[in-house]
This record gives structure tokens, sequence and C-alpha cells, in this order.
């Protein structure tokens, strides 16, 4: 993300709070190692943030987003991309395209994942939260920020063509995306 933006001309500062992955991903200086919940900048010192699947792996989720709009100009926008919170409170049966979708648990109370995945021999471990919907519209109202819009993005079609596992994320959403407006 902050390498397609510097290439279309912004000027970029970003930040995560894992060295490690501040390390690897920075390539031209750009990377500040900090807490999103306590943000090493003035207040207003920025017309546009991202927050680019991250606000559901912090801890404090309301406080990322209260930094965020403290170091947001008035009129600033922010642009979130999470795991959708649907996609959070459960999980398909299968891989299959028409494998049901089951929530096994509630979807209304915020929830702590611990799950490990393998890809290509790699192993990861992933902490995370699961909150319902309402969770994050209440942190974005109570910091002043309005939703402008929201997508709910369906996997695109090359992707179904290569793994048509895949087409069950196009009966359910992977990820929501929303753009916000300071007040
Ligand atoms: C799913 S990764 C996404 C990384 C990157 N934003 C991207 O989209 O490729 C979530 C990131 O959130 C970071 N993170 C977790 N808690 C954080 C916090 N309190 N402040 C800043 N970053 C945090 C993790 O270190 C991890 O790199």
């Amino acid at each position: 993300m902050t390498r397609d933006l510097t290439s279309r001309g912004h000027e970029v500062t970003a930040i995560d709070a894992s060295p490690t992955m501040t390390r690897y991903a920075d390539d031209h200086g750009a990377y500040v190692v900090a807490d999103a919940a306590s943000l090493p900048f003035p207040a207003a010192s920025f017309d546009l943030a991202i927050a680019h699947n991250s606000l559901m792996d912090v801890d404090d989720m309301p406080a990322a987003v209260a930094e965020t709009a403290r170091v947001l100009q008035r009129g600033g926008r922010l642009c979130v991309c999470i795991t959708h919170p649907i996609n959070d409170a459960g999980a398909f049966s299968a891989r299959e395209a028409g494998a049901p979708f089951i929530i096994s648990g509630q979807y209304l109370e915020p929830r702590t994942l611990d799950e490990t995945l393998s890809r290509a021999g790699l192993e990861m471990r992933f902490h995370s939260k699961g909150y319902p919907l309402e969770d994050y519209s209440c942190a974005f109202e109570a910091a002043g920020m309005v939703i402008e819009n929201l997508r709910e993005p369906a996997a695109d079609a090359g992707a179904v063509a290569r793994d048509p596992s895949e087409h069950r994320w196009q009966r359910l959403p992977m990820f929501l995306q929303l753009r916000l407006l300071k007040q």
C-alpha cells in the first residue's frame, strides 16, 4: 500500500507496531514503529489516513480510531479495510465453492481470535479481535468520523477462474472497505 501510494505521488508516513514487519517492508524510509493507539505525530498532521487490514488486529480498536482522527485535519479522510465482521464471526465448513458458512458461537459480542494458518510451508499465528459492525461504527462516531461509503467486495472473476473454490468468497465478503470523513 505504501509503495503504491508513493508511486502515485503521495508523500507517505507508514506505521506498524512490529519492528520486524517495518524492517522487511521499508525500502524507502517511510516507516515508523509505533502503536496505532498512541501515534507520535502532532494533531492535524495528515490529510489522509489508511488503516489497511489492521483495525481488527490492534489491541484497542476504539483508541486506534480516536488517535487516527486526532492526527487527521478537519475534512481529512480515513480509508479502512478490515476483515469483514461476518467473516470473523464464523468459518466455511470446507473449501468447496458451495460449503456452508457456520457461525457456531455468536456475532454480537467482541471475540478474541487466535488461529494458525499454513501456506507454502510457512506457519503463521494470528491474534486478532472479532468485532460486530456496530462496534466499528460506534468507534467512528465517537471520533467524529462520518461514513461516506462502504463496500463489500466479492472475490474477482480471475481469482475464481484460477481456483473455483474461491467462489465461496463471491457468496460472502472477505473484507469490508469504508471511507470516512473527519467532520
Ligand atoms: C494483517 S497485518 C497488515 C499489515 C499491513 N498493514 C498490510 O496491509 O499489509 C496487521 C498488522 O497490524 C500490526 N499491528 C497490530 N497491533 C498494532 C498496533 N497496536 N499498532 C500498530 N500496528 C499494529 C501488526 O504488526 C501487523 O503488521
